[in-house]
């Protein structure tokens, strides 16, 4: 430990440096973040290749390429950012939720890092790591609503502070980012799915195949896809060969009957969300399928119908990171927020644990 440099080490402040490793899918992450909200590292390692021939993410070949590229992954991350572990004021890692051999390998180097440099261990919930990314990126205040969108959640959530989240809908059977996923993987389209339906919707006609948006209109927060996917299917099945425009017209309806009933679910949550925290004014979008241009444009619409600001951060701090688990182990260990070397991986781990 360097003089001076932590001589006020119990008080988390501006340059306060905290390492944020994100192991819960199929990206090796690791960043660090400074306590004045700089990204000083922001190394991605995607297993994209690994997967790509199996059309998904195959969790043991996940968990194994975790095994071993983290040590790398967070070298990287501290070289990029010429710091030491000696600087850091401590090690954030994802503990949950997710694929249970990437979350344990992950969480398993942090521990050690934690151990070997005496460092606190911060156990980050990736869900709240994607909530809490909007005060990294927009220092936005509490409370706000976000609307939470990747390959494993679809969420509606009011963040009361760092460690309250009170959930107000969720998907009752796929997440949304499963359904791009599937739709692409039925067109042939490759994985992962939501930017490659992204593009080739380009030019698409959104109106040429009626597909259902199943619950808008109705009341309530909660979320249904795989009616939508179902139906993807038996378009595909009952029109035949597919050309190229044929592809464009039903990634376009595809994608409009998707980001429809997100809109509709989230005015909903936003209309209860004005009468019930009337202090809230932003609406924060985050995950995975928040770097869809058409996701954020419809949004945009739904905060202002509202009253409220829409914020969403950049395309890649929106998509698995490193940064994110960072920033949520410096806002906990601001908080006292520190965890034991025994804490546990979670393979389920919801944010609100009353809903
Ligand atoms: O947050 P994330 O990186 O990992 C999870 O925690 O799931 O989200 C990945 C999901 C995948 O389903 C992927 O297809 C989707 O986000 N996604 C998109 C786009 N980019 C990523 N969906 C729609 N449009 C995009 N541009
Ligand atoms: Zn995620």
């Amino acid at each position: 430990m360097r003089d001076g440099v932590k001589s006020d080490s119990s008080r988390p402040g501006a340059d306060t440096l905290v390492l944020g490793i994100e192991t819960s899918c199929d990206e090796t992450c690791a960043a660090v973040v400074r306590g004045d909200r700089t990204v000083l590292a922001d190394v991605v390692r995607s297993q994209i290749d690994e997967h790509a021939i199996f059309g998904g993410v195959v969790p043991e070949i996940a968990a194994r390429a975790h095994v071993e590229h983290a040590d790398r992954v967070v070298a990287a991350a501290l070289a990029r950012a010429r710091v030491g572990f000696a600087e850091l004021a401590a090690v954030a890692a994802t503990a949950g939720p997710g694929l249970i051999g990437g979350v344990m390998v992950g969480l398993m180097t942090g521990k050690a890092i934690a151990a070997v440099h005496a460092l606190p261990l911060v156990a980050v919930n990736h869900l709240a790591a994607h909530a809490l990314t909007a005060r990294l990126t927009d220092s936005i205040v509490f409370p706000y609503l976000v609307l939470l969108v990747s390959g494993g959640h679809c969420q509606l959530v009011v963040v009361e502070g760092v460690d309250r989240f009170v959930r107000l809908g969720t998907t009752v059977d796929d997440a949304v980012g499963e359904a791009f996923d599937k739709t692409a993987r039925l067109l042939g389209l490759g994985y992962p799915g939501g930017p490659a339906v992204e593009a080739r919707a380009v030019g698409g006609d959104p109106a040429r195949f009626a597909l259902p948006r199943p619950l808008v209109g109705r009341p309530g927060c909660d979320f249904s896809f795989s009616g939508l996917k179902t139906a993807v299917r038996q378009t595909v099945d009952a029109f035949g060969p597919l050309e190229a425009g044929d592809v464009a017209d039903l990634c376009a309806s595809f994608q409009a009957a998707a980001v429809g009933a997100l809109a509709d679910r989230t005015a909903n949550a936003a209309a209860l969300f004005r009468r019930r925290w009337p202090a809230g004014r932003a609406l924060v979008v985050a995950g995975g399928v928040a770097a869809n241009a058409h996701v954020r444009a419809r949004l945009a619409e739904v905060a202002a119908a509202a009253g409220l600001a829409l914020v969403a951060p950049p395309p890649r701090l929106c998509t698995d990171n490193g940064a994110m688990v960072a920033w949520t182990g410096f806002e906990r260990l601001a908080l006292g927020l520190t965890d034991a070397l025994d804490a546990a991986p979670r393979a389920r781990w919801p944010l609100d644990a009353e809903a």
